[in-house]
């Protein structure tokens, strides 16, 4: 006899009222709802810890087309990202500027920043209707004497103002609990603009597209 039947046995339970009452009263609904609940505090703290791991790690001079590589590279094994669509029906345009500058930054939390933009893109084009225009990522890199510029713009669903003004804060998300914690753009805000002196920025249209914007100071006066 399972430890269930047993139990139910034990206390002159019938199994069938048993879930009667528990659907009645909705507590198969409340216990999913602590199940997802959990799920999302594990994923929220998980960030965390990964973030605060990442504090006082090395600063190497890096190429920002082999970090953008790499980040595309996870991207597309991703299991998360994978599951919710197909990541190989996204066209990725990769358009690299030559001989792009060495930065001086530490490259795990880089090549997190670039990850956490290309699953943002990759879901605002996974959440429109499939029969959209040929989907597409473009990640951009630019340079000029001070600065490396990395940019990564979709022709997903786009965002409202409102939205726009709000996506760098904190647990700021759209997506639904336990799908996104809202957190992947206010680490990538803090990595840049705190522990890399650089600047992150958002334009947006609605129905057409979102670009982000990385720029970083190059480091050490390193050049190729
Ligand atoms: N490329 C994009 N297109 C449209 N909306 C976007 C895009 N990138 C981000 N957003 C909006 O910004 C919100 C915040 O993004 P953020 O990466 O911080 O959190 P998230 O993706 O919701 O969750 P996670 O913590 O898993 O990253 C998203 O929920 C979404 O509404
Ligand atoms: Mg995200």
């Amino acid at each position: 006899m399972s430890a269930n039947a047993q139990a139910l046995k034990n206390h002159k339970l019938d199994a069938q009222a048993m879930q009667g009452y528990l659907k009645e009263r909705k507590i198969d609904f409340m216990l999913e709802g602590i199940k997802v609940s959990g799920e999302r505090a594990a994923r929220v703290v998980g960030n965390m810890l990964s973030f605060s791991n990442r504090q006082g790690m090395e600063r190497t001079t890096c190429k920002l087309d082999e970090v953008a590589d790499d980040a595309l590279a996870l991207a597309s094994t991703d299991y998360d990202l994978t599951r919710s669509y197909d990541f190989k029906t996204i066209q990725i345009i990769r358009d690299y500027q030559k001989e792009m500058p060495m930065v001086l930054c530490v490259r795990s939390d880089i090549e997190q920043v670039v990850l956490n933009l290309v699953m943002n893109a990759a879901q605002a084009i996974g959440s429109t209707i499939r029969d959209v225009a040929a989907p597409r990522i473009v990640v951009r890199l630019r340079h000029d004497d001070d600065h490396a510029l990395l940019e990564v713009e979709d022709n997903g669903p786009g965002m409202t103002a409102l939205n726009m003004h709000r996506v760098f804060e904190p647990f700021f998300t759209t997506k639904e609990p336990g799908e996104g914690t809202g957190l992947g753009l206010s680490v990538s805000y803090f990595i840049v603009t705190k522990n890399h002196g650089g600047t992150m920025s958002v334009r947006s249209k609605l129905g057409e597209g979102t670009c982000f914007s990385v720029q970083l100071p190059v480091g050490g006066g390193v050049k190729e």
